[in-house]
């Protein structure tokens, strides 16, 4: 007989969730982790060290930049770099403490080394010059996503860097070159522009955070120049010389031509994640992949053999830590016999700058493409007393609805605290919720939400404040 009802392969938020919800449901279950601490991606070298530093430099900037205008007199803040690492660590030693308590408290069995498949079935695990092999009924795998790298450019994570690396550099460069705008750039751009590097960020397409509404991009953009930021869009680097003490970049236009050069002290390669299969066996178990190198799942997180599932940055949708999660307690219901499900026009996202920037469901250009006719509401922060007050006026909340039946089908927003606001449009929408659901809901006030109601009423042009 099988030890395990299910083995989980990696313990990012997909597969550590998947863990907890298959115990939840009566399932002897193993998590097999070939890092030496739990959490994957997300909560090591991901969502959580980032944010971290996202928090802790928002307020060196706060306090060198905001402080004096509400009255506040405080000497030039000074930068204890190591202090803010030292406070990155501890946030993620707390969180990842927090899975080791979790796999107690559900009595998830551990086991410490890389996972291979060898059938359905089995699995074998590696570590300390030891294998072991695993028995079990089912298994999902959630071993996540690595870096892309770039053709030509060798990543030492010292002066080239990956998201790692510039999550722990040990000075601020005073120059920093970003490859890629898309979310790690821009985040990690901001941390460390805040504590004092030049930022110049080379995007191959001619705007920002692909994916995100376009509208809502061009603002952001133009918010980012103002903090510092430097752009080149339509730009690719095609090599970086590390020969001398500072870096030289060199940057074409996207579509070839004349390449200009460009100093820097550190590079920051982020142009997308992939797919994480090294050394799992799938092709000798019979593991399918798609065109892209992930794992071919139905919707039911099967792969193409019984009994192996898939879920998390290693399969496809968007590389996202709650996306990860809401598939991996789906995964396990389904293995359990029930209903799980999770619905994909509903997934937030979020970019944690300052302000921030947050959406759901579809943006203008999906629905112009797919030819759906809508209508648009939008309010600025300045018209909103809160934002006023605060003196945070930055952005702007946009509702689109379906023009006939007024059905919400998007939210996007621009500005503080963006990321927390977003959620009441998401369970909106997941009720099927329309504009006037939302205009008639009674908003606290004084609120920076009152601006999504104030763009659920604009849809009808009838705002109040504007
Ligand atoms: P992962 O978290 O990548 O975990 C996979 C685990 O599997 C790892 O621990 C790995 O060691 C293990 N593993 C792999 N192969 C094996 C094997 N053969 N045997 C045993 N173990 C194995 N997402 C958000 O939603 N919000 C954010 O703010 C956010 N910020 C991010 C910031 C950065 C800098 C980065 C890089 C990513 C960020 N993400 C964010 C994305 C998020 O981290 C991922 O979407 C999420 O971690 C995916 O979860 P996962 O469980 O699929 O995989
Ligand atoms: P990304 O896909 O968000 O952005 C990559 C950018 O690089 C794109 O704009 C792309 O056009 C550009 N690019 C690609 N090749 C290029 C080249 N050769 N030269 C110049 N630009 C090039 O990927 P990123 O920022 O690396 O993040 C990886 C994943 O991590 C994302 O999918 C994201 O979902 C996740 N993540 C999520 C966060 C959040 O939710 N707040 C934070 C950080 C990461």
């Amino acid at each position: 007989m099988a030890a395990y009802d299910l083995v989980v392969i990696g313990t990012g938020p997909g597969g550590y969730v998947c863990a907890v919800r298959a115990a939840q449901l009566g399932m002897k279950v193993a998590v097999v982790e070939k890092n030496a601490t739990l959490g994957g991606t997300c909560l090591n070298v991901g969502c959580m060290p980032s944010k971290a530093l996202l928090h802790a430099s928002e307020m060196f900037e706060e306090a060198a930049h905001s402080f004096a205008k509400m009255g506040i007199t405080v000497p030039a803040p000074k930068l204890d770099l190591p202090s803010m690492m030292d406070f990155k660590q501890q946030g993620i030693d707390g969180n990842v403490k927090g899975v080791e308590f979790l796999m107690r408290k559900n009595k998830i069995d551990v086991i410490y080394g890389t996972g291979k498949i060898v059938s359905a079935g089995k699995v074998e695990v590696s570590g300390d010059g030891k294998t072991q092999a695993v028995e079990t009924k089912n298994i999902v795998i959630a071993t996540g996503s690595d870096i892309a790298q770039l053709k030509g450019i060798e990543i030492d994570e010292r002066r080239i860097v990956s998201s790692t690396g510039a999550l722990s550099l040990d000075k601020v460069p005073a120059s920093l070159l970003i490859v890629g705008a898309g979310v790690i750039g821009l985040e990690l751009g901001s941390v460390w522009q805040r504590l004092g590097a030049k930022v110049t960020v080379v995007e191959f397409l001619d705007r920002i955070l692909p994916g995100m509404d376009g509208e809502i991009a061009r603002q952001f953009q133009r918010i980012l120049e103002k903090q510092g930021f430097a752009f080149k869009l339509g730009a690719k680097v095609t090599g970086v010389d590390t020969t001398g003490k500072k870096l030289v970049a060199l940057i074409e236009p996207a579509a070839g031509g004349q390449a200009q050069s460009m100093e820097a002290d550190v590079v920051l390669v982020c142009i997308g994640r992939v797919p994480y299969t090294n050394g799992l066996g799938l092709k000798e178990a019979g593991v399918a992949l798609d065109n892209r190198g992930r794992v071919q799942i139905d919707r039911h997180f099967s792969t193409s053999v019984k009994g192996i599932y898939a879920i998390g940055d290693v399969v496809a949708g968007p590389m996202l830590a709650h996306k990860a999660e809401d598939e991996g307690v789906a995964c396990a219901e389904i293995i359990a016999g029930r209903a799980g499900h999770v619905n994909y026009d509903v997934i937030p996202g979020v970019v944690y700058t300052t302000p921030e920037v947050s959406s759901v469901g579809k943006t203008e250009e999906e629905l112009k493409q797919a030819g759906v006719a809508y209508t648009s509401g939008k309010f600025p922060f300045t018209a909103n007393g809160r934002s006023k007050v605060n003196q945070t006026t930055d952005g702007f909340v946009k509702v689109l609805a379906d023009a006939k039946t007024d059905r919400v089908l998007g939210v996007h927003i621009i500005g503080i605290e963006a990321g927390e606001m977003i959620h009441e449009a998401a369970v909106l929408m997941e009720f099927g919720g329309s504009a006037e659901d939302l205009a008639r809901t009674c908003h606290a006030h004084p609120t920076r939400s009152e601006a999504i109601k104030e763009a659920a009423l604009a849809v009808g042009k009838r705002a109040i404040h504007m």
